[in-house]
């Protein structure tokens, strides 16, 4: 039976390899693969409810609706959201239009990417209320299409997106599940005094610098050592590798043209500090995604020392504590329903 409302619950990700710059903007192909753990704690809750539907002579009046955290999005937001649901409505052969709700429980205020988990939630209520059941990968496949990162979102744990060679292989799976290793990741929020570029016009700059030529060919190697990092759970080996590859991702956004500079002073004197305190012994490293605000990965029996420490650094506002997280899924305190509509698909 078809079903008309559901939400889906997903984690953001934080990537020790990172993703920057698509052979493909339209379809969100990377320029090369790249790692994440799941931020378990943190999490977007989406339901999407299809409408019935209705049948107009001007198709263009009906428009999806979008909440986030309580406040009615239009514009850019809500044609970013309705461009993704179209490929959904292709996907299952409907032409209805959706009422997308969603929330984050972290302040949005954080400069915490939420696009990851809310192309994920979204991807997952949207297939599963129009009645798609999809493989893990092909729901990869689609929540890339709204924000590349989203992909890795969708499995559990530790994840690696292959850059693939097309559309068909480009997706994101499972390399150990969330259990495999209890690490933490302390979000040390800094203020954020301008307005960033968000990463999609970000991406599309990366050609731009000389750098990002030598950071994609250097990119299987650092794959290879990250996810041999993960595998051992050798943490002096996934510091070493995350902070390389974060501060060469931040080399082409500084090079690039115009210039991208994400940091803040009190973001590289964290940075600093991570390193002494791994040199005298804290398993700590630090990885800064499009923002000014610092993620510092550490063991989980370590993430209290560690929270209280970033506390007390100047310029930090807040710190936001993580642990791995697991992958998307339906949300059993919000089950699939159908309040809003009175027929099924079937039925029309
Ligand atoms: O998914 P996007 O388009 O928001 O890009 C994410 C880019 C970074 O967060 C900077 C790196 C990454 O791999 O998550």
């Amino acid at each position: 039976m078809l079903t008309h409302s559901t939400t889906a619950l997903a984690h953001p990700n934080i990537a020790f390899i990172k993703y920057w710059g698509n052979r493909d903007d339209r379809l969100r192909l990377p320029s090369n693969g790249s790692i994440s753990m799941n931020l378990g704690g943190l999490f977007t809750r989406t339901r999407v409810t299809w409408a019935e539907l209705r049948v107009t002579s001007n198709e263009s009046q009906e428009q999806d609706s979008l909440v986030i955290n309580n406040k009615p999005i239009t514009g850019v937001g809500l044609s970013r959201v309705s461009t993704f649901l179209d490929e959904v409505r292709r996907m299952a052969g409907i032409k209805s239009r959706a009422e997308v709700v969603s929330e984050n429980n972290f302040p949005s205020s954080a400069g915490i990417a939420s696009s990851a988990s809310a192309f994920a939630a979204l991807a997952l209520a949207a297939c599963t209320a129009a009645g798609l059941e999809l493989s893990q990968a092909e729901l990869s496949r689609l929540a890339r299409r709204g924000s590349g990162s989203a992909c890795r979102s969708i499995p559990g744990g530790f994840v690696e997106w292959q850059a693939g060679t097309g559309d068909a292989d480009s997706f994101a799976f499972s390399i150990a599940p969330p259990e495999h290793w209890p690490l933490a990741d302390c979000i040390a929020l800094v203020s954020a005094e301008h307005k960033p570029t968000g990463s999609t016009e970000g991406h599309a700059l990366a050609a731009t610098s000389p750098l990002q030529t030598a950071r994609v060919a250097d990119a299987p190697r650092r794959l290879d050592l990250c996810r041999r990092a993960i595998l051992n759970r050798d943490f002096e080996a996934l510091a070493e590798i995350a902070e390389l590859d974060s501060n060469l991702m931040h080399a082409v956004m500084m090079t690039s043209n115009p210039p991208l500079f994400y940091w803040q002073p009190a973001t590289l004197t964290i940075m600093q500090a991570v390193r002494e305190w791994r040199a005298s012994g804290l398993p700590v490293c630090y990885t800064i995604d499009a923002g000014p605000n610092v993620h510092v990965i550490t063991e989980a029996a370590e993430a209290e020392r560690v929270a209280d420490l970033l506390a007390n650094m100047p310029g930090v506002q807040k710190v936001l504590p993580a642990q791995v997280g697991g992958p998307v899924r339906c949300d059993s305190l919000h089950p699939p329903s159908r309040p809003l509509a009175k027929k099924g698909y079937n039925q029309r």
